[in-house]
């Protein structure tokens, strides 16, 4: 598919310089995982799967200043490749509301395209990989490893949850809570054995840092 590979050399660009985990290698994995989610659900539109699977993260305000001026960015892109305005909506649609921090106190309800690529994306926010991502976002951002002082925070709006506290809370804050919110079957299957790699890992952190 060319319009595919014209929008990843764009997302490629776009995050060139991401040093927070949002790397085009994360991408990579996101339309891997989200490929593979589309080709078990028939009733799911691989193009538009793909498409929001690259571009998910060109619009997020925690990597971009100008949020307004990535969404046309996208956009101007999507018309460019002769995609419908109906095609464009719904992409749109998907990266503008699948975020974990958009859905802390709304829910969006995803059409099955969106649900996959939620799915991916918070896949790889967990097991191994998770737990370098959070390890390197948490450094990025000079949070501290670890301290057993610091409470967990429940019932976060979206404000609460992008002040950061120690990246061991983030595991209980996020990351333990994500294989309960897929969407999918087979995602919930992977996120099960990610998640029980993610509680061994914090659990001998634990009996180390003691
Ligand atoms: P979304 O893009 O769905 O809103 P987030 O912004 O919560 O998701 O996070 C994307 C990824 O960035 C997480 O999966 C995690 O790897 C990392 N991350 C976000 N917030 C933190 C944090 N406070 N500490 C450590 N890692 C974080
Ligand atoms: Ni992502």
């Amino acid at each position: 598919m060319n319009e595919i590979n014209a929008i990843a050399d764009l997302v490629k660009k776009q995050l060139a310089d991401d040093k927070t985990g949002h790397d085009f290698s994360h991408i990579k994995r996101v339309v891997k995982i989200s490929e593979k989610l589309s080709d078990m659900i028939p009733s799911s539109n691989q193009m538009i799967v793909l498409a929001a699977a690259y571009l998910h993260d060109v619009i997020d305000d925690k990597l971009f200043k100008d949020v307004n001026k990535q969404k046309n960015l996208v956009i101007d892109k999507l018309s460019e490749l002769d995609f419908s305005s109906e095609y464009i909506n719904q992409i749109m649609n998907i990266i503008e509301h699948m975020s974990y921090s958009k859905n802390l106190t709304n829910h969006y309800q995803l059409d099955v395209n969106g649900q996959i690529v939620q799915d991916a994306d918070r896949l790889d926010a967990i097991g191994a990989i998770g737990i370098a991502r959070a390890f390197y976002f948490g450094g990025h951002f000079g949070d501290n490893i670890y301290d057993p002082n610091q409470l967990l925070r429940t019932n976060m709006d979206k404000k609460e949850y992008r002040k950061h506290t120690t990246v061991i809370n983030h595991f209980y804050e996020k990351l333990f809570k994500l294989p309960n919110l897929m969407n999918t079957k087979a995602a919930r299957k992977l996120a099960a054995s990610r998640k029980k790699y993610m509680e061994n890992f914090v659990n001998e952190f634990k009996n180390e840092w003691q």
